[in-house]
């Protein structure tokens, strides 16, 4: 696995953040040691998919990057259940491509090349995962996005959500972005990386509180949404339909 040091470099200029080629090369790198218990996220969501995923129908990965969530969902869910990945970066597609190639994946599925700022052909669905995704969709598209991926999902089927999130009060937030960086330290990132990667993702990373992301998905057609996962500034939540 190639190591992140996208932001390691004094003379690079800070660059606004993006999913293209150098991004994607050190992806996995970067996400395991940028995102609190990653690996028990991926577990968790496999569990709980196994539970609301139906046989015959699909499941949709949105914004699936590199393939790691498809992979872990692939030993949980039943084999009945097609898998469809999207995502709007072609360079980490080809590498979610080359990784299921190379894991031997054999169950059917699709990898679709698509922007979900213009929504999103989500249908027979039982089960839909945005692991860290619906952050970087614009606002202003969100409520259509949601709306449109409860309109694809069969009664009782769920989307599973993990964001970024903002806390309550400003200065709980401010403690526990403290302690996330304290995180980052000590998983081998440098303050000067750290400082220039939240500079790049300003305005591209727009995260909401919790409370926010719940009204969103229960006005667009979720009947409840529970958090099923909580690190200081990352939630998981279980939208059901
Ligand atoms: C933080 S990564 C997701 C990580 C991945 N779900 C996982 O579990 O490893 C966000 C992904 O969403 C994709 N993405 C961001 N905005 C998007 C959009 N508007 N439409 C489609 N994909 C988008 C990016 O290309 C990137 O691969």
């Amino acid at each position: 696995m190639s190591k992140d040091e996208l932001f390691k470099n004094p003379q690079d200029f800070i660059a606004v953040f993006d999913f293209g080629q150098e991004t994607a090369a050190v992806f996995d790198d970067m996400l395991e040691r940028s995102v609190p218990f990653y690996a028990e996220i991926q577990r968790m969501m496999g569990e709980i998919a196994a539970d609301f995923a139906v046989a015959g129908t699909r499941l949709y990965d949105l914004g699936c990057s590199t393939g790691t969530t498809l992979l872990w969902l692939d030993r949980m869910v039943a084999p009945e259940v097609a898998f469809v990945g999207v995502d709007a970066s072609p360079e980490m597609l080809d590498r979610a491509r080359q990784k299921l190639r190379e894991r031997g994946f054999s169950r059917p599925h699709e990898l679709l090349c698509l922007n979900l700022d213009d929504g999103v052909p989500v249908a027979n669905a039982s089960v839909v995962v945005m692991n860290l995704t619906l952050q970087f969709v614009r606002p202003l598209y969100r409520d259509r996005l949601i709306a449109g991926i409860a309109q694809g999902i069969h009664e009782n089927g769920c989307l599973l959500l993990v964001e970024k999130v903002l806390g309550q009060s400003s200065t709980l937030n401010r403690l526990f972005i403290k302690y996330y960086y304290e995180f980052k330290k000590r998983n081998g990132y440098s303050e000067m990386e750290i400082a220039r990667k939240r500079e790049a993702l300003e305005n591209v990373l727009i995260p909401y509180r919790f409370e926010e992301n719940r009204e969103l998905l229960l006005r667009n057609g979720f009947k409840t949404c529970e958090e099923f996962f909580r690190w200081y500034n990352f939630c998981g939540m279980l939208a059901v339909k």
